[in-house]
Parts: C-alpha cells; sequence; structure tokens
C-alpha cells in the first residue's frame, strides 16, 4: 500500500495544478432578515438540481446484510504510512470515519423512539455493522501520527471538504453557511501548525501533512469567531423542496463537523503543553458552535423512518464518490466493498419505511445521486472568499459586517467573557514568532487580506481592528 501510495501521490501531484477551482463569486451577506429560527429558509427561484453522477444505488443489488460481518483480523490489518499516505486518502478516512460514526449514533437515537421491536432489532443489526466500517477506517491510521499531525488532517478536511461543497451548492443559504464556517476552520489549520512546526525529531511539517495543496495561514482569526450562542443557529432547509445535491452536502458537513468536534472533545486531554491544551478547548467550543450552525440547516420535520433511508442513501453517495477518485488501491477496494454495504442498508432501510411508513420512498428519493464530491487543491477558491467576507460575523440568524454591529451587541460581551485574560489561539502564534522570528506559513502568494500580511505579530482581530 505504501510504495503505491508514494507512486501514485507523485502522479497526482504532478496533475494537480494550484487553484484549480474556478470558484463562483459570492456575495457579501448583510441583510437581516425578520424570519423567526423555526421558519425554513425560502427557497431560492434560481434553486436547480445540480448535476448527477447518474448513479442509482437502488438499482444494485448490494450484499447481503447476513454476509456483512468481517473477523477481528480483517479490521484490524491495514494502517498507512503517515509520511507517504496522500494528503486526500487521509481526508477521505478522516470523512469516512466520521460518517460512519455519525450512522452508528443516529441509530442509536433512533432506536430510543421507537417502541417497535422490529425496527429496534433491524437497526441493532445494521448498526453493528456500522461500528465495525468505523473500526475498520478509523484503524487506517496509524499509532506514529501524532495527535497533532492528526489534528492538521481534520482541519484540512474542513477547508477542502468545505471549500468544494461550497462552490457545488445550488441552494444559496446553504451556500453562505459554507462561506462562513470554511474561513474559521482555515484558521484553525493555521493556529495548530504553528502549534506544530515547533515541534522536531518525529514530528511531521504541517506542510508536507496537507501535501501543499492547501495554504496555512490565518483565516477568520480564531479568537473573534466566538459567536454568541443564540446567534449561532440558521435558519432549516425544507428538504421535500431541497435539490439532491444540498441534501447530502448537508448531511456531508453535518456529519465532517460533528466528528471534528467529538474529537476535540476526547483528545485535549491527550495535549502536553497548556496553549496546546487551550487551543483545543478554544477551537473545540468552535466546532461545538459549527455543528449548531450546521445542524440548524437539517429539516426538523423530517420523520425518523424517512431519516434512515437518508443517512444509507448518503452513505451510498459518500463511498461511490471516494471510491471513483481513491489513488490508494488498497483503499480503493475498500471503499467499494463498503459501497456494497451500503447498497445493503439502503434496501434495508427502504424496505423498513415501507412497512412501517405505509408509503413509497420512491416519494422522495432522486433517480440517481448528484455528482460526486470530491477532494482537491481550493487555493483559488479560499483566498476569494477570505478577501470577500473575513470580517463577517453573526446576527441572530444572519451575517454581517463586524463593523455593522453597535457596541452592546451580546456578541461582543460574549467574546469577551470566553477570551478573558489568556487566549491560546495568540499565544500559539506569539510563542512561534518567539522562537523563530515569524509565524509558521505554508502560502503561495501574499495574503489576501492586507493586514494578515505581517509575521511578525499575531492576528487575533477582525482586519479593521488589526
Ligand atoms: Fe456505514
Ligand atoms: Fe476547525
Ligand atoms: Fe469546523
Ligand atoms: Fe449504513
Amino acid at each position: 500500500m505504501n510504495d503505491r501510495s508514494t507512486l501514485e501521490r507523485r502522479e497526482f501531484l504532478k496533475t494537480t495544478a494550484v487553484g484549480l477551482m474556478a470558484g463562483s463569486a459570492a456575495g457579501l451577506l448583510t441583510g437581516n432578515l425578520a424570519l423567526g429560527q423555526n421558519s425554513p429558509a425560502p427557497p431560492s427561484p434560481t434553486q436547480d438540481q445540480g448535476e448527477s453522477s447518474g448513479f442509482n444505488p437502488l438499482a444494485e443489488k448490494g450484499m447481503p446484510l447476513e454476509q456483512q460481518a468481517r473477523t477481528w483480523r480483517e479490521l484490524t490489518e491495514l494502517e498507512y504510512d503517515k509520511q507517504t499516505v496522500h494528503p486526500y486518502t487521509r481526508c477521505r478516512i478522516i470523512t469516512m470515519n466520521g460518517i460512519e460514526v455519525a450512522a452508528a449514533i443516529f441509530k442509536h437515537n433512533m432506536a430510543r423512539h421507537f417502541d417497535n421491536p422490529i425496527v429496534r432489532e433491524r437497526l441493532a443489526l445494521t448498526r453493528r455493522i456500522e461500528q465495525q466500517q468505523q473500526k475498520r477506517v478509523n484503524g487506517l491510521v496509524p499509532a506514529n501520527e501524532h495527535t497533532l499531525e492528526t489534528t492538521i488532517g481534520y482541519e484540512q478536511v474542513a477547508v477542502d471538504l468545505t471549500a468544494w461543497l461550497a462552490q457545488n451548492e445550488p441552494d444559496p443559504h446553504v451556500k453562505a453557511a459554507l462561506d462562513f464556517a470554511l474561513l474559521e476552520d482555515f484558521d484553525h489549520l493555521y493556529r495548530y501548525a504553528n502549534v506544530l512546526d515547533m515541534r522536531r525529531n518525529g514530528y511531521m511539517r504541517p506542510e508536507m501533512i496537507v501535501g501543499r495543496l492547501t495554504e496555512i495561514m490565518p483565516g477568520r482569526p480564531t479568537p473573534v469567531e466566538h459567536c454568541h450562542p443564540l446567534d449561532s443557529v440558521r435558519r432549516w432547509v425544507d428538504f421535500s423542496k431541497a435539490s439532491p445535491q444540498t441534501l447530502m452536502n448537508i448531511m456531508t458537513i453535518v456529519a465532517a463537523e460533528k466528528q471534528t468536534m467529538n474529537f476535540y472533545m476526547n483528545v485535549q486531554n491527550r495535549a502536553e503543553d497548556k496553549v496546546l491544551r487551550g487551543l483545543y478547548n478554544e477551537i473545540g467550543l468552535i466546532e461545538e458552535q459549527h455543528v449548531t450552525h450546521y445542524e440548524s440547516l437539517m429539516d426538523p420535520t423530517c420523520p425518523l423512518l424517512k431519516c434512515a433511508v437518508m443517512h444509507e442513501l448518503h452513505e451510498c453517495y459518500m463511498y461511490y464518490s471516494f471510491a471513483e477518485q481513491e489513488v490508494d488501491p488498497v483503499v480503493k477496494r475498500l471503499w467499494e466493498v463498503n459501497l456494497d454495504m451500503e447498497i445493503g442498508h439502503l434496501h434495508d432501510a427502504v424496505a423498513m419505511y415501507k412497512d412501517f411508513a405505509k408509503k413509497d420512498p420512491a416519494e422522495f428519493l432522486p433517480s440517481s445521486l448528484p455528482k460526486p464530491i470530491l477532494f482537491q487543491s481550493n487555493i483559488d477558491y479560499v483566498r476569494q472568499i477570505l478577501a470577500e467576507q473575513v470580517a463577517l460575523t453573526t446576527k441572530h440568524t444572519e451575517y454581517v459586517n463586524v463593523a455593522e454591529l453597535p457596541q452592546d451587541y451580546r456578541y461582543f460581551a460574549w467574546r469577551s467573557s470566553v477570551n478573558g485574560d489568556w487566549v491560546p489561539a495568540g499565544v500559539a502564534i506569539s510563542n512561534h514568532i518567539a522562537q523563530q522570528g515569524e509565524d509558521y506559513r505554508f502560502a503561495v502568494a501574499e495574503h489576501p487580506v492586507p493586514a494578515y500580511r505581517d509575521r511578525t505579530s499575531p492576528s487575533v482581530d477582525y482586519p479593521q481592528q488589526a
């Protein structure tokens, strides 16, 4: 696996031009609509249905459930080499681990809401398989990959996954949510990278982990990302009117952000020094904010039996997408096998829907999956959004330029109450400057925001206050 990964990575890097993505223009959203948080977002009149992959998992037989159990040996046999794995193979592994965790946790939650023993038993069966898939995927990460190195992978996922989704999202309300949080995860990558770059002896350089496919420099500074909790809830999307691409995009980003939130919830006590511990806490609270932000886009009226079908369809979509693009043949084979399993789960969820909701899921299932999700370099797109939207914050359900907020708005009081007199996101950069004379970056050009070009003082505020 490792030799082939190295070879294919070289091939991939040869063919990957920096700034591959064209990127559509994203306007600043400064409106403050009077709609309540319990109202769905109005569907866009220009909303299209997006491109189709032409793949319909329901037209495939899939792996029968009784053939899906795997042995401990099978769950434990594969690990990648952290030095040679393709950065986007690592990203796909992190993402699919999050999708499988989401599948298992969703089925636990769903089971608590059904007193029907057949539904509870059927959920127990496929949930056990989801757990096996999760162990096999998460187990691909080797023990010598330090938690902080894995963290760089998590934030690369958050940058390049979000950037792809934003560029392929037909609903402007959902696209705005993606662009908003994109700049925050982009900054997290920079903060963690500065801590990692101060370490030597066995630790990888941050730009080697991201394969120079993602830039590492300030985004919207983490210390100003802390919105008041009441300003972190968006208007929800009516799933009965949303395009298949929008449905898949929302399910993907919610699962990925939730995985990042869970990861930081667990690893913050693995950090050896106080600054890194504090940084995991600080960024972990932003991931909580991101999960609230994205999860609030989900349709709260979607019945659980329908959600169960959508979850399996989404897992099919993710494995189908990743099997198509995977450069490591061993990992590609795993994606293919898991896709076959998910098709089996989907048939079971559809049968459960017919049996217990007494309706035909053809009413809401698309005839084919949308365009496959893709990990690729998004350097130009991220730069464009940085230049246009770095000064945004939130007010109630909407986005506003921070300069438009009155000084007594709750955002400022909340931000001060959590930042106090010690802000790890700032200290992490100051420490690097003290050790090496400047901050750590990997950038292909000067920063698109002039206020963030100075590498000898940490960026901790909005540009106009910097
Ligand atoms: Fe699964
Ligand atoms: Fe993040
Ligand atoms: Fe995030
Ligand atoms: Fe599944």
